[in-house]
């Protein structure tokens, strides 16, 4: 017999009522820079902070290169009426373990709902693409994006202790909370 080898098409383009979520470009690079390089947004991140536009290029590249070999992974949110990048969201997909997700949204577009929207997104997503549960993690006083998550319906299901360096934050092992969604 002969086998049949499909590929899942990558779904590069998700408009929502009030964002477009899309495959990052460098073009990308100056607005991304702009958040993932501001102290007041980067706290609780689990990377270090980029301190030049050549650590976001990386940073592109490396998503880019993820992209490729996955066919999913970092989501640039654009504000659906300016085309205004205000954050990122993900989905991204392991060998060994469950998808996983996460956002950012920069300052000026906090409390609009906006996280909530891109994460309902990537777990819509995950959903269609038939996959069986979806993991998130957070800082334990990340209480903004605690409450993103209890939202979009996913449930703190373990606290790994001492468990991870928050660069931003400091050097030493803290606590990290692990959220999940059966779909
Ligand atoms: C956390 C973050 C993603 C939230 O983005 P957002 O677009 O403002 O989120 P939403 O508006 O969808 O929802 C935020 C919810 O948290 C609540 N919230 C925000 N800050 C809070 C705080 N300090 N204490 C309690 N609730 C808080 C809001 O009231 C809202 O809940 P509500 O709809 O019930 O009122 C945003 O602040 C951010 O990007 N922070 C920095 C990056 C980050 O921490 N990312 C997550 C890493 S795990």
């Amino acid at each position: 017999m002969t086998a049949v080898i499909t590929r899942v098409v990558p779904i590069e383009r998700i408009a929502t009522a009030r964002l477009v979520l899309r495959r990052p470009t460098l073009a990308d690079l100056d607005a991304v820079y702009a958040y993932a390089s501001d102290p007041a947004i980067t706290t609780y991140m689990g990377w270090a902070r980029h301190e030049s536009p050549e650590t976001t290029r990386a940073f592109l590249q490396m998503r880019d290169e993820e992209w490729e070999q996955r066919g999913t992974g970092t989501y640039v949110a654009e504000l659906g009426d300016t085309g205004v990048v205000i954050g990122s969201t993900g989905l991204h997909v392991y060998d060994d373990a469950p998808a996983a997700t996460g956002y950012i949204i920069a300052r000026p577009w906090w409390g609009h709902g906006y996280a909530t929207e891109a994460l309902r997104a990537m777990l819509a997503l995950a959903r269609s693409r038939g996959m069986p549960r979806v993991e998130a993690s957070c800082h334990p006083e990340n209480t903004g994006s605690r409450r993103v998550l209890e939202k979009c319906g996913m449930r703190h299901e373990r606290t790994l202790e001492d468990h991870l360096v928050f660069p931003n934050l400091s050097g030493e092992l803290q606590d990290l909370l692990v959220f999940a969604i059966e779909l």
